[in-house]
């Protein structure tokens, strides 16, 4: 399909940034046409003019969610990048179980979650190696953006291609089990993760303190005060012992001096640092 004008860029750039905080570069053109490409054949489109001239002739909160979702990019794996799940179930986890008292639920939040595979892992890991939590003790609450990907992560429906990614043999073997040419995980597993609507960069729902926060290759996407934002709001919710996880390419420093950047095997997370918390 034919390239889209500047005009038209500007149009799709101001259009996500206002829906998601997402900022897409100059660079970005290539990735926006070949995105909206296949939105465009879906709804029978024959040219990304047609789909400009559609969008811009029908303002529904509908048709705009499908071209943020066409864009926005919902990459994941399970136990992507192995190491912060290592430093959960070696060293973390042990210590919150040890300091908080039985009576006290421990608190997960998975922010920007897609389509279920990073909470579904700390479920699994939880289910492995800390059973006495995985039931009443433990909370883990999910957010994304897109409606569609959560619905997709609520399913819990994956392709072979995506069991092959990350997720040991064994756990597939034991937590999934297959349908037709896809692998669905076990209700155990699923009713472990609550599953929300949440946008990181608008007015957060109530959440309650957390002990551990990850918010991972998200905060890429985004401008530097949107990243200052999250961090503040993620100052006001995380325990003054609970750890924060972000991606492995994304950092706090430059932009929140309040977290300090903890080593724990081979990962990095950030931990509140009580005297550097500016006064709310
Ligand atoms: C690259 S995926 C990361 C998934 C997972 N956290 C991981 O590290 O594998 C980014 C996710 O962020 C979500 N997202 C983008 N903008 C968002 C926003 N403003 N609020 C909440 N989620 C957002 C997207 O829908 C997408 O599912």
């Amino acid at each position: 399909m034919s390239a889209l004008s500047q005009n038209d860029l500007n149009y799709i750039r101001e259009l996500i940034q206002r829906h998601s905080a997402i900022v897409l570069d100059q660079d970005k053109t290539y990735l926006i046409e070949t995105r909206l490409d296949p939105l465009a054949r879906k709804m029978g489109l024959t040219s990304l003019q047609d789909l400009m001239a559609a969008l811009r002739a029908n303002l529904s909160n509908d048709f705009q969610h499908q071209v943020v979702e066409a864009i926005t990019t919902h990459e994941t794996s399970f136990f992507r990048d192995i190491h912060p799940f290592a430093a959960l179930k070696t060293v973390i986890l042990p210590e919150l179980i040890a300091k908080r008292p039985p009576g006290q639920r421990l608190m997960i939040w998975c922010a920007a979650c897609s389509s279920g595979q990073e909470p579904y892992s700390i479920a699994m890991l939880v289910h492995e190696h800390f059973p006495a939590l995985a039931g009443s003790r433990l909370r883990i609450i999910a957010t994304d953006l897109s409606d569609a990907i959560l619905a997709r992560a609520r399913e819990g429906l994956y392709s072979q291609i995506e069991v092959n990614r990350g997720l040991p043999a064994a756990l597939l073997v034991k937590y999934f089990t297959k349908q037709g040419l896809q692998w669905r995980i076990k209700s155990e597993i699923r009713r472990m993760v609550e599953f929300q609507q949440g946008n990181l960069a608008a007015t957060w729902p109530f959440l309650p303190q957390m002990d551990l926060i990850f918010i991972r290759n998200v905060l890429i996407y985004f401008g530097v005060d949107t990243k200052k934002a999250i961090l503040a709001k993620v100052r006001g919710i995380l325990k003054p012992d609970g750890y924060l996880f972000l991606g492995s390419s994304e950092t706090t420093l430059t932009l929140d001096a309040a977290f300090e950047p903890v080593s724990i095997g081979k990962t990095l997370c950030y931990q509140l640092h009580p005297e550097k918390i500016p006064p709310r």
